[in-house]
């Protein structure tokens, strides 16, 4: 029987080397622990034995059974240090490593410009109106004193749809007239922002697409110098307290007298330069005294209100302000061009 548990404790325990997870553990006790194990049955004969080798062989039991229970155990735990040294291993993190940059997102450079133009005319008490991106023919050209083949219309090459009489807004002057129809013959003072759409050439200076800011104000007593201080003041504003402006005359069919207004090259500083084209000076925009037609197609009485407009070409301003030199950057999406502002 001694011979037996020798041999028992034996095999238990060089089969304990092979071990290698938990499954093949759980195996192993149940084979050489186990009810009914080799080891087990040794005690139900323990009774069979002749008495005087009772003493030493339960003994002998109880050691094999110890030394089988504290190998499970050691085993056990070995087996679970190596399997967390190997996930430690193969999940390894560096702490210390810099983390991944966040990229952050910016407004659009004509969307700064429209904010900074908001801004400016708003502490001049001008409000925000929305107009319409499709117009009608009657509204883009007719209530403003460019009747149908008029050559002034040439002036805005039209994007036309399947739609007799229904284009995509050349300019936002049509806004005028929705505005004013909609408040007289109340005073108003008011911007227009949006969208224009003309049939270009696309090139450096030209885009089919792009932004101007409409203004509008209708009055009892306005006059040229209402409209000359309102526009040199934003000049001052939007670029610098410094700059100097000057106003010359133009045409244009909605108002009378109308301008355009340039501010001094701030290039060359009037020297004459390759951007201001040798002139000394760069047209900002156009404006004038709303034409008494086009009051009256508004719901004004020209004898009793007076208006002054202007028209402000944001992608141009903002070319000015940081000396871009391409307006297809604006529709590029290049992140080169866009992460600079
Ligand atoms: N609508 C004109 C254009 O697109 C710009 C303009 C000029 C608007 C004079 C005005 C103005 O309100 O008074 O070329």
């Amino acid at each position: 029987m001694l011979e037996e548990l020798e041999q028992i404790e034996r095999q238990a325990l060089s089969t304990l080397e092979t071990v290698q997870d938990e499954e093949a553990l759980q195996l192993w006790k149940v084979t050489y622990l186990g009810r009914s194990s080799p080891l087990m049955k040794t005690f139900d004969q323990l009774g069979g034995l002749p008495k005087e080798e009772r003493p030493a062989t339960g003994r002998r039991a109880n050691q094999v059974k110890r030394a089988l229970e504290a190998a499970w155990e050691t085993k056990g735990e070995n087996l679970r240090q190596t399997s967390i040294q190997r996930t430690l291993q193969s999940e390894r993190l560096d702490v210390t490593l810099p983390g991944r940059p966040v990229a952050r997102g910016g407004l659009h450079p004509t969307t700064l410009t429209l904010r900074r133009i908001y801004r400016i005319f708003s502490d001049m008490g001008f409000q925000v109106y929305r107009s319409r991106e499709v117009e009608s023919d009657e509204y883009n050209f007719e209530l403003l004193n460019i009747p149908a083949h008029h050559p002034a219309r040439d002036m805005w090459d039209t994007f036309y749809t399947t739609d007799p009489g229904v284009s995509l807004r050349p300019h936002t002057s049509p806004g005028q007239i929705h505005v004013m129809r909609q408040y007289a013959p109340e005073p108003i003072r008011v911007i227009l922002p949006g969208m224009c759409y003309r049939y270009e050439q696309i090139s450096a200076r030209k885009e089919i697409q792009f932004n101007q800011v409409e203004g509008l104000a209708v009055g009892k007593d306005l006059t040229m110098g209402d409209l000359k201080g309102t526009l040199i003041d934003f000049a001052r504003r939007m670029f610098s307290p410094e700059v100097r402006t000057r106003f010359r005359a133009s045409h244009f069919p909605f108002t009378e007298p109308s301008a355009e207004m340039d501010i001094e090259c701030f290039l060359c500083g009037g020297a004459g330069c390759r951007v201001c084209q040798g002139s000394g000076w760069l047209e900002i925009l156009g404006c004038g005294m709303v034409h008494p037609l086009v009051l009256r197609n508004g719901g004004y009485d020209p004898e009793k209100s007076m208006g002054f407009a202007f028209g402000i070409g944001p992608e141009r301003i903002t070319m000015l302000r940081h000396h871009i030199e391409d307006i297809r950057y604006f529709w590029m999406n290049d992140m080169r061009f866009l992460e600079q502002f």
